[in-house]
C-alpha cells in the first residue's frame, strides 16, 4: 500500500506536500517523491528512505509552483531504488503520476509504448500509466478525454493522480481508496484524510469507477463513461486530527497506552448495530468470521467465546486462503469480516465472494469510511481513533471489546462483561512498563521465541508472537500448549526462550506442567500469569481477574515487550521493514 497525494492552492505546494506525506507514511515508507508544475514546467525530486531522510538529501519542500504531487511507496514491482520511487514521469516530462495500487497488464501497455517510441526509466507498473497519458494527451489534448481512454486500457486495482503541465490536476480510483480534501484556498487528491486533516475537514470521498478534474477554475467528478456525478461534502471525524504522537516517542506506543481508555469506547456509536448483528448470528445457518494478520486472531478469539459463552458455532476463515476453498461458504451465511483499515485486499476478496452466495456481510472495522463498510450490510466502528503504527494494539483489543459486547447480547445478557475492570487491569499491566523494558534486555541476542497457550490463550500466543516478529523481527512462534509433547519440544534448550501464558483459570496447570517440561529442558521461561512459579525466570503479574479480562490483561505486556524490544534491536517500531499499515494489494 502506497500514499498519493495530489495539491492545488494559493500555498507553495511543495511543504504542503511533505507534510501531508509524513502523515501518511505508515502507509508505505521504502521511498518517497515529489512533483510540481511552475509555469508550465515540471520539476520531480524522489529517493529512497523515508520522508524525513529523502528531504533532507534533495529537498523535496524546496520545489516551485502551486501544484503539485507526492508519493511514500510500498515496493510491490521494483526493487527500491531512486528511479523505482514515484512520481514517475512521461517519456516528455510533461505529466506526472502518482499511483496506489497494481496494473496487472502493464508489460503488455509498456511493449505497445516502447514500439511506439516512449522510453522508461524504472522497472514499475506504475511508469506506464505515465506514459499511457502522454500518448493520449498527444491525440486528444484533453485531459477529460485522455483520463478516459486511458482508465479504459488499465486492467487492475489503482487510485492514480495524474498532473498536466497546463496546470491541471486529474486522479482516478478503482478499488483502491481516494478522498478530496475541500479547504477554502486549499483542495488535495489523497489516499488518506490524513494527508490534508491539518487544512481541512471537508471531504469528499470518491467512487469506484469515478475520476476527477481540478485547475485554477475548475472541479468536477465523472464516471470512467464521462458523464458528470454529484457528489457531497462530508466533515471528516475530529478524531483524526489527533493523530500525533503528542509526548511518546513513537505512535505504537501511545496506541499501546491508549487502550485503558479505547476499551471504554470500542462500538460506542454502533450500539444499534450490534443488536442488529446479534441478532443475524442468532438466526444464522451458519456463521463465517475472516480476517488477515491480528483480524484473523481476534476471528480464533471470537471462535472460542461464540461457542463458549452463547453456544454459536464459528467457522474461522483466514482471509487469504479463502481463495483456494471458495466452496466453504454455504449459501445465505453470515459473514463477519474484522479489519482496522477496512481496505486489506484479501478481507476484501473474502466478503467479495461471500456475496456472491448472497451471504450477508457484518464488518468490525476501524475506519468507517473504507470499502470495506461499503460491502457490509452491518458495519460496526471499533471507534479507537487513527492507528498509525503498522502493528496493531489497539485494535486489536478494541476488536474484542466488540465480539464481548456481541456475545452480550446474544446471551440475552446473562453474560455481563465488565469493561470496567478490563480498563483497570489495562492500567495496571502499563504500570509494569519499567520491569517490562529491563526483561526487553534479554531478547537482544535471542534468536527463537515461542509463546505457549491453552484454549482461548493459544489465539493469544499466536497475537503476541505476531507482535513479536513484526516488531523485533526475531522469529516467534505460537504454539498450543498441549502439542508440545508432539513435536515443538524438541525445539527446546538453552538457545531458546518461552513466554507462557499462564493466568489462574481452567487452563492453569496444564499449562503450568508444560512449563516445568520446557524448563527441564534449559529454556529460559518468561511466566505471565496472576499465579508466581519458581518454574518462571520472569514474573510479569497480571491481576486476578474474570476470564474475559484475562485475555485483554495479557496481551498487553507483550505488546510492550516487543515495542521495547524494537527499541533494543533498533528496529522502527511505526514503521517496521517490508510491512505495511494495511495490505491493499494482493
Ligand atoms: C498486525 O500487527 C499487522 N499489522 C497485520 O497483520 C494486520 O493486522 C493485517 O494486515 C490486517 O490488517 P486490517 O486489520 O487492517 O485488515
Amino acid at each position: 500500500m502506497c500514499s498519493i497525494i495530489g495539491y492545488y492552492g494559493l500555498e507553495i505546494a511543495a511543504p504542503v506536500i511533505v507534510k501531508g506525506l509524513k502523515r501518511m507514511e505508515y502507509r508505505g515508507y521504502d521511498s518517497v517523491g515529489v512533483a510540481t508544475e511552475a509555469n508550465n514546467h515540471i520539476e520531480l525530486k524522489k529517493g529512497v528512505g523515508k520522508v524525513a531522510e529523502v528531504n533532507s538529501m534533495v529537498h523535496l519542500d524546496s520545489l516551485p509552483g502551486r501544484m503539485g504531487i507526492g508519493h511514500t511507496r510500498w515496493a510491490t514491482h521494483g526493487k527500491v531504488t531512486d528511479k523505482n520511487a514515484h512520481p514517475h514521469s512521461s517519456s516528455s516530462g510533461k505529466i506526472a503520476i502518482v499511483h496506489n495500487g497494481i496494473i496487472e497488464n502493464y508489460q503488455e501497455l509498456k511493449k505497445e509504448l516502447e514500439k511506439e517510441g516512449y522510453t522508461f526509466k524504472s522497472e514499475t507498473d506504475s511508469e506506464v500509466i505515465a506514459n499511457l497519458l502522454q500518448k493520449n494527451y498527444d491525440v486528444t489534448g484533453d485531459v477529460k478525454d485522455t483520463m478516459m481512454r486511458t482508465i479504459s486500457e488499465l486492467k487492475g486495482h489503482y487510485a492514480f493522480v495524474a498532473m498536466f503541465d497546463n496546470g491541471q490536476l486529474s486522479a482516478a480510483r478503482f478499488h483502491e481508496p481516494l478522498i478530496v480534501g475541500v479547504g477554502l484556498s486549499n483542495f488535495f487528491f489523497s489516499s488518506d484524510v490524513l494527508g490534508f486533516i491539518e487544512y481541512t475537514d471537508d471531504a469528499i470521498y470518491i467512487e469506484n469507477g469515478n475520476f476527477a478534474i481540478m485547475s485554477k477554475n475548475e472541479f468536477k467528478i465523472l464516471d470512467f463513461n464521462g458523464e458528470a456525478v454529484k457528489y457531497q461534502i462530508t466533515k471528516v471525524s475530529k478524531e483524526f486530527a489527533d493523530s500525533y504522537k503528542g509526548e511518546y516517542a513513537h505512535f505504537t506506543l501511545k496506541e499501546i497506552y491508549e487502550q485503558n481508555e479505547t476499551i471504554l469506547k470500542a462500538g460506542e456509536r454502533s450500539e444499534d448495530g450490534i443488536i442488529k448483528a446479534a441478532d443475524f448470528i442468532k438466526h444464522a445457518k451458519n456463521v463465517y468470521i475472516t480476517g488477515s494478520g491480528t483480524s484473523y486472531n481476534s476471528a480464533l478469539i471470537a471462535k472460542h467465546i461464540f461457542s463458549k459463552y452463547a453456544k454459536i458455532k464459528v467457522e474461522t476463515i483466514m482471509s487469504s486462503e479463502l481463495q483456494f476453498s471458495p466452496d466453504i461458504i454455504e449459501p445465505n451465511s453470515i459473514l463477519i469480516a474484522i479489519s482496522q483499515s477496512g481496505e486489506s485486499a484479501d478481507v476484501l476478496e473474502a466478503v467479495n465472494t461471500a456475496k456472491n452466495v448472497k451471504c450477508k456481510i457484518i464488518s468490525i472495522v476501524n475506519l468507517l469510511t473504507s470499502s470495506l463498510v461499503r460491502e457490509s450490510d452491518i458495519a460496526i466502528g471499533m471507534n479507537c481513533g487513527p492507528e498509525i503504527g503498522v502493528a496493531a494494539t489497539k485494535s486489536f483489543t478494541s476488536q474484542l471489546a466488540i465480539l464481548f459486547k456481541i456475545i452480550e447480547k446474544l446471551s440475552n445478557n446473562m453474560v455481563k462483561v465488565d469493561f470496567e475492570e478490563m480498563s483497570r487491569s489495562i492500567s495496571k499491566m502499563l504500570e509494569e512498563r519499567n520491569k517490562i523494558k529491563k526483561i526487553a534486555n534479554e531478547l537482544r541476542e535471542i534468536s527463537d521465541i515461542y509463546v505457549l497457550g491453552r484454549g482461548i490463550h493459544y489465539p493469544i500466543a499466536i497475537e503476541a508472537a505476531l507482535k513479536l516478529k513484526e516488531l523485533t523481527y526475531i522469529h516467534a512462534e505460537g504454539i498450543p500448549g498441549g502439542e508440545l509433547k508432539h513435536g515443538p519440544l524438541a525445539l527446546m534448550d538453552s538457545g531458546v526462550l518461552v513466554i507462557i501464558i499462564n493466568p489462574n483459570d481452567s487452563t492453569y496447570l496444564d499449562t503450568l506442567t508444560s512449563a516445568i517440561q520446557i524448563k527441564s529442558r534449559g529454556a529460559k521461561i518468561i511466566g505471565i500469569s496472576d499465579v508466581p512459579s519458581e518454574t518462571y525466570d520472569y514474573w510479569i503479574e497480571i491481576p486476578k481477574t474474570s476470564d474475559l479480562t484475562y485475555i485483554i490483561s495479557e496481551i498487553i505486556p507483550i505488546q510492550l515487550l516487543s515495542y521495547y524490544a524494537a527499541l533494543e534491536k533498533n528496529t522502527d517500531p511505526d514503521y517496521p521493514r517490508n510491512l505495511a499499515k494495511s495490505v491493499t494489494v494482493k
